[in-house]
Order: C-alpha cells, then sequence, then structure tokens
C-alpha cells in the first residue's frame, strides 16, 4: 500500500484542508492529518514541523497549508531532507516535482481559489520526480547544502 500523505495547517490554512482531505479521500490516497483542527489562530511552524519531521522520518510525502503557503514553506525546508515548495497553479505544482523532487506541498489558503488548490495537489500527487541527470544532480545538490550548515 502507498504510504500515507501528511496534511497539516494552521488557522489560515484550516478549510482548505479540509477540502484538500475530502479530494485525497476521493482520490484514495491515505493521509494522517496532523491538525490543525479548527479555525482558532495556531503558529504554523508548530505544524509544520511536525509534518516536515515526519516526512523526512518515514520518506513519505506532506501537504501543509497557511495563509499565503510562505510561513509554511520556510518552516518546513529548515528539517533535513525536507523539500518543501509552494505552488500557486498547475505549472509550479508539476515542476516542483519533476524539477525539485518536492516532497511537502505548501498552498496558500488565502491566495488560491479552493478549486485550484484541488487541482494543484492532483497534479502534484500524480507527478514524477524527473530521471533526467541534471534534475538529479540538482537535487543532490540541496543535500549537499545541507550537510555543511
Ligand atoms: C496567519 O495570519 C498567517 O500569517 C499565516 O497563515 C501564514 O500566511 C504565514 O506565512
Amino acid at each position: 500500500m502507498a504510504k500515507k500523505i501528511i496534511i497539516g495547517a494552521d488557522h489560515a490554512g484550516f478549510q482548505m484542508k479540509e477540502q484538500v482531505k475530502e479530494c485525497l479521500a476521493k482520490l484514495r490516497v491515505p493521509f494522517d492529518d496532523y491538525g490543525t483542527y479548527s479555525d482558532e489562530s495556531t503558529d504554523y511552524p508548530l505544524i509544520a514541523q511536525k509534518v516536515a519531521r515526519d516526512v523526512a522520518k518515514n520518506k513519505t510525502r506532506g501537504i501543509l497549508i497557511c495563509g499565503t503557503g510562505i510561513g509554511m514553506c520556510i518552516s518546513a525546508n529548515k528539517v533535513k531532507g525536507v523539500r518543501a515548495a509552494l505552488a500557486y497553479d498547475a505549472y509550479t505544482s508539476k515542476a516542483s516535482r519533476e524539477h525539485n523532487d518536492a516532497n511537502v506541498l505548501c498552498l496558500g489558503g488565502r491566495t488560491t481559489e479552493l478549486r485550484a488548490a484541488q487541482a494543484i495537489v492532483k497534479i502534484w500527487l500524480a507527478t514524477q520526480a524527473s530521471t533526467e541527470s541534471r534534475h538529479k544532480r540538482r537535487v543532490k545538490e540541496i543535500s549537499t547544502i545541507e550537510e555543511f550548515c
């Protein structure tokens, strides 16, 4: 069975998270929800940290949503092994997988329409990392940065 997708959001991404979960259920993609569980104010780095650590540890993929997607993206990328990408349309979603082998997708709950977000998620889940040597080399170079920081 495919590994579970880990999903998380702050209050500004809560509503979109619930919609994305429906989308995952329809696609029969298993997932774990790491919160937040209401639209009460919460701190995005705490959720990002939980999701990103699990993605790195279990070599799975995650989805993080805050108001812009930016705070989640910055926070998740602090965790070694995580390549979080903020996608806002079909092109950035596809490219984040093909070119960057992104293992965390970040979305902006206040900046992206819900329907667009569902399309972004579908594309992201269906797209594999490119096997072309230049892309593989560049992803490896990202890991090298982690070794020296
Ligand atoms: C919360 O108001 C907002 O700052 C947060 O969701 C996010 O957009 C941060 O990057």
